[in-house]
């Protein structure tokens, strides 16, 4: 049987995660949250204590177990859906995610976990790394100021302490490290389908993806 994959990447706050997992819901694929991942990881290796600025420390990432249920990501059979948002975790993971052995050991566990499912997959190297072969590549994208109003109002939602003015300047920093970094910049697939979410609503955006998708499934592409 031929698995259908869907890779959405773009920047932080351009509404992807929302949007992937409603996406996954309507056409009833599993949802995977790549950049959940990377938190996780972040978060074990500040529980761990080790020194996050030592690439060498990161063994520990090739025994680390995951697991997506109803697009919740249980690390190691724990469930790390809320602590992995703390801005302590989200402070330092682009740095974890710089690493080389880190993305190679994710990537390979991202190829696993896509392997034998129907897929919504989305992150910064999904449509040209990790799902290369993927049949359906978007890329999110919106302004500075929408995306961390966004994150604004998620952060709030979600009972944690936030500042719009501090997390413009966050989105700024991160968005420099995550496409200037060495190994999987962010950047779009030569093939992706690119989309300005600034003016649009979630519903619209999942609409348009979801329509052109089960336009092309019925007309046999
Ligand atoms: O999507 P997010 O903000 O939760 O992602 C957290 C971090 O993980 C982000 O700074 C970039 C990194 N990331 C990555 O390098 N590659 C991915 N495929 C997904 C996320």
């Amino acid at each position: 049987m031929n698995y259908i994959q869907i890779a959405i990447d773009g920047p932080a706050g351009a509404g992807k995660s929302t949007i992937a997992k409603l996406i996954a819901e309507h056409l009833n694929y599993i949802y995977i949250d790549s950049g959940a991942m990377y938190r996780a990881i972040t978060l074990k290796a500040i529980k761990l204590g080790i020194d996050l600025e030592d690439e060498r420390m990161y063994d520990f990432v090739k025994d680390t177990k995951f697991k997506f249920l109803n697009g919740t990501l249980f690390m190691d059979d724990v469930d790390v859906s809320h602590d992995i948002r703390e801005n302590n975790v989200s402070n330092n993971v682009s740095l974890v995610s710089s690493y080389f052995f880190v993305r190679k050991e994710l990537v390979r566990a991202q190829q696993i976990l896509a392997k034998n499912h129907n897929v919504v997959m989305d992150g910064r190297d999904i449509g040209y790394k990790v799902l290369p072969d993927a049949k359906y590549k978007f890329y999110l994208t919106a302004s500075i100021k929408k995306r961390a109003e966004r994150r604004n109002i998620d952060n709030l939602e979600r009972n944690i302490k936030s500042n719009l003015e501090v997390i413009e300047k966050e989105i700024e920093r991160r968005d420099f490290l995550d496409t200037t970094r060495k190994y999987s910049p962010l950047k779009a697939a030569d093939d992706a389908v690119i989309i300005d979410t600034s003016d649009l609503t979630i519903d619209q955006v999942v609409k348009l993806i979801t329509e052109k998708i089960m336009e092309d499934e019925k007309n046999g592409f």
